[in-house]
């Protein structure tokens, strides 16, 4: 929130006059987790962990790039946007959509008529040692405790990586009777020239556990946030189509990343990044189930039972 003396600092950075429906924007580089596939920590990206704009420069700031942009709809991350839980409040009010993506370990927050979507990487053996040791069972506490009738809409997101992707229908029957409006999958974003072995060297390998996605989808038609369509155009003989080699065909790359660099006078500035994955990603491989569900909706003749927007 705002503090009573705080003063604003500076304008936006200039990201030239386009319209941007939507974007995303890292209020704070600090988090309490160090998960192991993240893209905000990769080592081209603005993202040192110390928040240098303030709250009331955010505000403003955020402000004028919504006029400047027409932006409507705002997806607030980081980091953990949760440590600065206050500030996330008050930017909400600015947009006409906004939704919160969590790593759930600070609670869920109380958000009525918006979307948080919670992060989990699979049932607790395979989680916990992505997310940390202890993290599961405390963000299955925050969604249970929280006030189930305070008509806020909470998501579960799975991540899905070599590493935990053997979990996934587990996972699914673990959760499906939480107080939750759903689970959604997306796969692995890796950097160029990964060496993490948490990607998949050849898509051929990922198709089978998209398959696995489609047959949960069958299984949990409401529960599994997913459109058939766009995980079809995942498949290795067609994802090229929708990502390009280097993002050329990506329609993500329409949406403004507002991650958060040191600023010229060491005070903060939103810097765009290559796309919201950042600036080391490797397109090829991108398995981000936005990317793909945003060219089956431009796409499609009409929607299909069990769409999701
Ligand atoms: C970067 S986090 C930021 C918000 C919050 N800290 C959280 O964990 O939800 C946003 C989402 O990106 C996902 N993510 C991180 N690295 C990824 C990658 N390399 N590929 C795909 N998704 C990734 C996370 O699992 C999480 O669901
Ligand atoms: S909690 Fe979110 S921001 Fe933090 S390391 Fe994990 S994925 Fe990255
Ligand atoms: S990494 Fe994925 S989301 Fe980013 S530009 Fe490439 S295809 Fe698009």
């Amino acid at each position: 929130m705002a503090k009573r003396g705080q003063i604003t600092s500076h304008e936006p950075t200039d990201f030239g006059d386009r319209d941007f429906p939507a974007a995303l924007v890292n209020v704070t580089n600090v988090c309490n987790l160090e998960c192991t596939h993240c893209f905000v920590f990769r080592d081209d990206n603005p993202n040192s962990a110390h928040d240098k704009m303030n709250d009331a420069t955010m505000l403003h700031q955020l402000e004028a790039l919504r006029d400047k942009h027409n932006i409507r709809s705002m997806l607030f991350m980081g980091g953990e946007p949760m440590i600065r839980k206050g500030l996330v409040f008050e930017a909400m009010k600015l947009f006409e959509h906004a939704t919160i993506a969590t790593n759930g370990t600070y609670g869920i927050p109380s958000v009525p008529g918006h979307v948080v979507s919670v992060s989990l990487d699979g049932p607790k053996h395979l989680n916990d040692p992505i997310r940390g040791e202890g993290v599961f069972d405390k963000v299955k506490a925050s969604i249970h405790d929280r006030d189930l009738s305070d008509g806020t809409v909470v998501m579960l997101q799975m991540a899905i990586t070599r590493d935990n992707a053997a979990g996934i229908e587990e996972f699914v029957e673990a959760v499906k009777d939480w107080p939750i409006a759903g689970v959604a999958f997306t796969f692995y974003v890796p950097p160029l020239n990964d060496t993490s072995g948490q990607g998949w060297d050849n898509l051929t390998e990922r198709d089978s556990v998209v398959d696995r996605v489609l047959a949960l989808k069958d299984k949990y038609l409401l529960l599994i946030k997913a459109n058939r369509g766009a995980l079809g155009m995942m498949k290795s003989d067609v994802s090229l189509n929708y990502t390009g080699e280097e993002g050329e065909n990506c329609l993500m790359r329409n949406l403004l990343p507002l991650y958060m660099g040191d600023g010229p006078d060491g005070k903060g500035a939103f810097e765009r990044t290559f796309c919201c994955y950042g600036n080391d990603v490797d397109c090829a491989r991108c398995g981000a189930y936005a990317v793909f569900n945003a060219a089956y909706k431009k796409e499609r003749p009409r929607p299909q039972a069990g769409d999701v927007d």
